[in-house]
């Protein structure tokens, strides 16, 4: 693609100019956009990056190994594996308003890349994969008064004690557009081609306060899920799906006996750029079959609902 070309070139000419000798971090989350930073950043300025994975306790089943395993061994980038999920759990630890989640997750990461920036031999500059739906959703709705949506963590706010300067060679770009740079820096089509997954990770997939045992139960039900999507040949036409585990327990019977554990909801939507979304129209069989298995693979889990909520009014995520 002609136009991702010269973006490319552009983009990395850009980065050389801001960043000159100076030592860069970025944090990587696993998704798209934080990688196509990256590796996209490597290409700028080779080894004056260093990525920062932080794993926060909130993550998907083998996510962790997934991501090391491929910027590490794969692409040569050197690569901080931290793990920080007793402090984010800790901090997180009763908190259930959404919000305040959130800012509690900002924070934490924003101590960690302080903390490794020092490691490295005192980084001056912090990427992130920010994407334009990022920047125009944190600051407000246009002609009303300024309501924050949801504060992404991974835009503003950060404190400017903080020390480190950004860099976001993606903040002009939308989705579609990133997957399109990605593949012209030649990132697997399969990876190119992974559902969003957000920052704060599971955390706000799981409204209400959040457990480890939560945790445990919603990472095994996203695998199901997420597995029967594949199987049913339907991931590449969903921008993205997941599972919410409720903050409620509901009665059920299994076998002879009764059973008083959680409801989860499946999420699974359509949209170009995430701004907007539509509800995907799952077959009746394809749901069936999938609570099932759920049900009977994922203990902890007796009741599942599907979210047939488009955007607006509600949001993909949860909270
Ligand atoms: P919502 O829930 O606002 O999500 O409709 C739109 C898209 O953004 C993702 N999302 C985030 N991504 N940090 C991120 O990196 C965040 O704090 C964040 N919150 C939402 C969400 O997964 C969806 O793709």
């Amino acid at each position: 693609d002609w136009t991702m070309g010269a973006y490319r070139e552009e983009a990395i000419q850009k980065i050389r100019d801001q960043v000159g000798g100076a030592k860069v971090i970025c944090g990587l989350s696993g998704g798209v956009d934080s990688s196509v930073a990256a590796v996209l950043i490597h290409e700028a300025i080779g080894d004056q990056l260093t990525c920062v994975f932080v794993d926060h306790g909130l993550l998907r089943q083998n996510e962790a190994e997934e991501v090391v395993a491929m910027f590490r061994d794969h692409y040569n980038i050197p690569l901080i594996h931290a793990d920080e999920s007793d402090l984010f759990l800790g901090a997180l630890d009763g908190v259930s308003d959404p919000e305040v989640k959130r800012k509690t997750i900002g924070k934490l990461f924003i101590d960690v890349f302080q903390k490794h920036a020092a490691e490295v031999g005192g980084a001056e500059f912090l990427a992130q994969g920010t994407l334009y739906p990022d920047v125009i959703e944190s600051v407000s709705f246009s002609g009303g008064p300024s309501v924050t949506i949801k504060s992404h963590h991974n835009v503003g706010g950060l404190p400017e004690k903080m020390g480190l300067k950004l860099v976001e060679p993606l903040r002009e770009l939308f989705k579609d557009e990133v997957r399109a740079l990605g593949h012209e820096l030649g990132l697997p089509a399969s990876f190119i081609g992974r559902h969003p997954f957000p920052g704060p990770g599971l955390a706000i997939r799981c409204p209400g306060e959040i457990t480890r045992e939560k945790l445990e139960i919603l990472r095994k039900a996203d695998a199901v899920y997420i597995d029967q999507i594949r199987r049913h040949g339907l991931y590449d036409e969903i921008w993205q799906a997941f599972v919410a585990i409720l903050p409620v327990r509901t009665v059920g019977v299994m076998g002879d006996g009764r059973t008083y554990d959680f409801a989860c909801a499946l999420r699974a939507v359509t949209s170009v750029d995430g701004m907007t979304a539509d509800y995907y129209p799952f077959s009746h069989d394809f749901l069936s079959e999938t609570a099932t298995r759920i049900i009977n693979e994922v203990k902890g889990i007796n009741r599942v609902t599907y979210d047939i909520t488009s955007k607006p009014p509600g949001t993909i995520e949860w909270e």
